[in-house]
């Protein structure tokens, strides 16, 4: 049953659950039970990443490839509760105030809350400490019956496709989560490497997870594949990401500049394959692959990224074609021989 579940419908599937930093209970045994059938031992470590660890297969020189997508999610944090019943709240991971008015919130018991906000003069005025959550409490005490001090919440929105686009909260990263299940699913008895999986927890608040993960596994190369910027909106600062251009290969971000061997690796295989790619330069933010380079001796790192509009908002859109492009990408590069 597992075997017949497409890349879209596992994309939709990991976007739609529960998952904000350190409280990846509910997406990890998502993908587990996704990424099963395709590896030979699944294990997690004491922070909750994932390891999906696929055996080479037949003789011949392999590596230890290490492919990192993030579980978490940016959310909220409740920090305070009154005497009506509204919720005050601390942000998890990087958040506006200005994206939040409005929005459903979920916490991972279901309870269902929206965001309200305090009369405002000045739209200078919208801050965070100026929200609240309304989850239709009469006053403190039946808030408390189902919600507790340092509850996490996040975006309520269901994935939707629309044309060639999927538009969905947390696409930041179970787009990539998908991307590495479908890799593995794909590589069938080809790999002459060791691949790891690692689905890693608390990238949103500081790519927590990735480093004691890079240190157990101790990969002789790293890939992260996390969801980057997409400039191809209105005014958008001028960057070269644009959806539906193909799998974005990374030059540089403020955590990682690629390993040049393996990014020219990545754009030789995609140029011989077919695959659609683009290059990505990013001015801002960071992945994964930061703490995965600089763990132990330091490890050749790379990344994959899927350009996603909106980020971190309930409506990030990415196109899907992108998505598969990067499935393309890791399993063409997985497939051969990776000399350094
Ligand atoms: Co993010
Ligand atoms: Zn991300």
């Amino acid at each position: 049953m597992e075997q017949e579940m497409s890349l879209e419908g596992r994309i939709a599937r990991l976007s739609e659950m529960v998952g904000p930093s350190g409280h990846e209970e509910a997406v990890r045994e998502e993908i587990r039970r996704q990424v099963a059938p395709f590896v030979d031992d699944l294990f997690e470590d004491s922070l909750g990443n994932l390891y999906a660890v696929r055996r080479p297969r037949g003789a011949g020189s392999g590596l230890k490839v290490m492919l990192a997508a993030h579980m978490d999610e940016v959310g909220i944090i409740v920090t305070h509760v009154d005497d009506q019943g509204f919720l005050r709240f601390a942000p998890v991971g990087g958040l506006s105030a200005s994206v939040l008015v409005g929005q459903q919130v979920v916490f991972a018991n279901g309870t269902v809350g929206v965001i309200g906000t305090e009369p405002l003069d000045d739209l200078k005025d919208l801050k965070m400490e100026r929200l609240f959550v309304d989850i239709g409490a009469r006053n403190r005490e039946d808030a408390l019956q189902r919600v507790q001090i340092g509850d996490m919440a996040v975006y309520r929105r269901a994935a939707s496709v629309v044309g060639r686009r999927m538009v969905g909260k947390a696409l930041d990263d179970r787009v990539g989560c998908a991307v590495v299940v479908e890799a593995l699913a794909r590589l069938g008895d080809s790999s002459p490497h060791e691949v790891y999986g690692v689905f890693t927890v608390q990238e949103e608040v500081g790519a927590r997870g990735a480093r004691p993960a890079a240190y157990r596994v101790a990969p002789d190369v790293g890939i992260a594949v996390d969801v980057t910027a997409s400039a191809d909106t209105p005014k958008a600062r001028p960057l070269p990401m644009a959806l539906g251009k193909g799998a974005a290969i990374k030059v540089k971000d403020n955590s990682v500049i690629s390993h040049p061997v393996l990014r020219r690796l990545l754009v030789e295989r995609a140029r011989q394959r077919g695959i659609p790619f683009q290059m990505e330069v990013l001015d801002r933010g960071g992945t994964d692959a930061g703490p995965i380079h600089t763990s132990r001796e330091g490890v050749p790192s790379a990344v994959v990224s899927i350009p996603t509009r909106y980020l971190h908002t309930p409506g990030e859109v990415i196109d899907l074609d992108d998505a598969r492009a990067a499935v393309d990408l890791l399993v063409a590069v997985l497939q051969d021989e990776i000399r350094l």
